[in-house]
């Protein structure tokens, strides 16, 4: 695979991602308008903002599911804005989506082993099975590896969709609201689970999510999303007490 020149211009060790000013429009709806930031390398960064915000579409715009209207996107010194989300995914960007998107004829196992597949793959690894169990283990799902997914719940999807991402072995995974739909309990246990990947992996996690305590106790940084701009990107901490933050939540009650 011949490899984009690194650009080095816009290359910062700290960063493992780099959106500069970044457009994305539908018609004459400005989704994403004028976006510049930076995933910082081994972070967790959560994303915030109002229905509608483009929270969604910088998930796409960063994994490759949509194309970028103009500006760029660099990942570890290349551009990849114009890359198909396969060979973004090869180079180590991953997602997981609002909807659990996994196969239900095939086994829990089955289901992560295609993730491995279509990431940075098993052969240039050699060792395949103990990564997919490995991945399997990390996530909870060992004891139901064989099942076929056909009868699994809703947490349970979430966990194999998840464990797919880990298995294509990323840099960086774009997780669009994984916990939504989950009770209290089901949270908590998401929390400790990204913690626990966060901690166990090279890993760094770009989390949208509706929950903004959840996303305060996991995140290092939230970026606040309001009309296809960035409102805010600081610590939880700054963010939660901004006024301009609170206002577009309809004040500090809605901020569960
Ligand atoms: N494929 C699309 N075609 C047209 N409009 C879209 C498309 N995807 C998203 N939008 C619009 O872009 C805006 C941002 O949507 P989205 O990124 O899904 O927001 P969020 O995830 O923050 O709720 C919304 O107004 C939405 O209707
Ligand atoms: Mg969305």
């Amino acid at each position: 695979m011949n490899k984009p020149a690194p650009n080095t211009a816009t290359r910062h060790d700290d960063h493992l991602m780099s959106l500069d000013r970044v457009h994305r429009t539908f018609g004459a709806l400005r989704a994403l308008d004028d976006v510049s930031f930076d995933i910082r390398r081994g972070e967790v960064l959560g994303v915030a903002g109002p229905n509608g915000a483009g929270k969604t579409t910088l998930m796409n715009i960063c994994t490759g599911a949509l194309p970028i209207t103009s500006g760029q996107i660099v990942f570890e010194g290349h551009r990849v804005d114009r890359m198909p989300p396969y060979r973004r995914c090869q180079m180590g960007i991953a997602r997981t989506f609002q909807i659990p998107h996994i196969f239900s004829s095939m086994s829990v196992r089955e289901n992560v082993a295609l993730g491995a597949d279509f990431g940075q793959g098993p052969r240039a690894h050699g060792d395949h099975d103990t990564h997919i169990s490995n991945v399997l283990e990390i996530t909870g799902l060992s004891n139901q590896a064989n099942a076929p997914v056909t009868a699994a719940n809703l947490i349970t999807r979430k966990r194999i969709m998840l464990a797919a991402a880990l298995a294509t072995r990323p840099r960086v995974i774009f997780l669009d609201e994984p916990m939504a739909g989950l009770n209290h309990d089901e949270v908590e246990s998401f929390v400790e689970l990204f913690r626990d990947l966060h901690n166990a992996l090279d890993l760094t996690l770009v989390i949208v999510e509706h929950k903004i305590r959840a996303l305060a106790a996991l995140s290092q940084r939230i970026l606040i999303l309001n009309f296809g701009s960035v409102l805010t990107i600081d610590t939880p901490e700054k963010v939660l007490a901004d006024k301009a933050v609170i206002d577009i939540y309809l004040g500090t009650q809605n901020l569960a």
